[in-house]
């Protein structure tokens, strides 16, 4: 069956830029961010991977592991991102697997061939630290994706988890939350949000973002 939300992220063993990587033993114990992208010294791919080095604090401060893949090798990926760190400003400081056999391509449905022929498509998989795959997204070739969105998703699960919460739409840091249908009990409410909520309706209640 293929993935879906909520299924175990499959572990696999790979070479990539900076060694032999075992994905299990890489992510032990954090959030991930396993994203593809279709091919080494292409102009989209390499905004993108400039972008995600930049923000390395940002993922760092929320304990997330990211690891990249195309199906180009190793030597490849070492003399292009040569290029990354020289046209963006950059240092690349996460692996980029080399996915030359498809092997984790193909077990992660990377892969989608009526859209790009033989080269993995713009995937991310967001996995937490139960290796639960939390997020799934697919971008087309030719749109680079926004990785301000990765985090804001991120921040919205790692909420979630904690303080029984979900985030409306265009949530940001600081916004107000939605309290989950699921929590009923009005005394676990008010412990839970000691600032009040307003309920809009009995099934649309807001409150302050309780973590700060
Ligand atoms: C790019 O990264 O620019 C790109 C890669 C494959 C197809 C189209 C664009």
């Amino acid at each position: 069956m293929s993935l879906q939300l909520g299924s175990i992220a499959p572990n696999f063993k790979q070479h990539s830029s900076v060694g032999d990587i075992d994905f299990y033993q890489y992510i032990e114990g954090s959030w991930a961010v396993l994203f593809s992208h279709p091919k080494d010294y292409t102009p989209v791919c390499t905004t993108e991977l400039g972008r995600v080095s930049k923000l390395k604090t940002e993922f760092d401060k929320r304990g997330v592991k990211v690891i990249a893949l195309s199906v180009d090798g190793v030597e490849s990926h070492k003399g292009w991102i040569l290029d990354i760190n020289e046209t963006q400003n950059c240092t690349v400081n996460y692996p980029i697997l080399a996915d030359e056999d498809k092997k984790v391509s193909e077990l992660y449905g990377m892969i989608h061939p009526q859209s790009l022929d033989s080269l993995t498509v713009r995937t991310v998989f967001i996995i937490d630290p139960n290796k639960k795959i939390r997020l799934m997204l697919t971008y087309p070739a030719s749109t680079g994706r926004n990785f301000d969105e990765i985090l804001r998703v991120i921040d919205s699960l790692q909420l979630t988890d904690k303080y029984k919460v979900a985030t409306p739409v265009d949530w940001k840091h600081g916004g107000d939350v939605v309290i989950v249908p699921a929590l009923q009990d009005p005394t676990e409410i008010k412990q839970r949000f000691p600032k009040g909520h307003k309920a809009i309706k009995p099934y649309l209640r807001m409150t302050a973002q309780p973590n700060l």
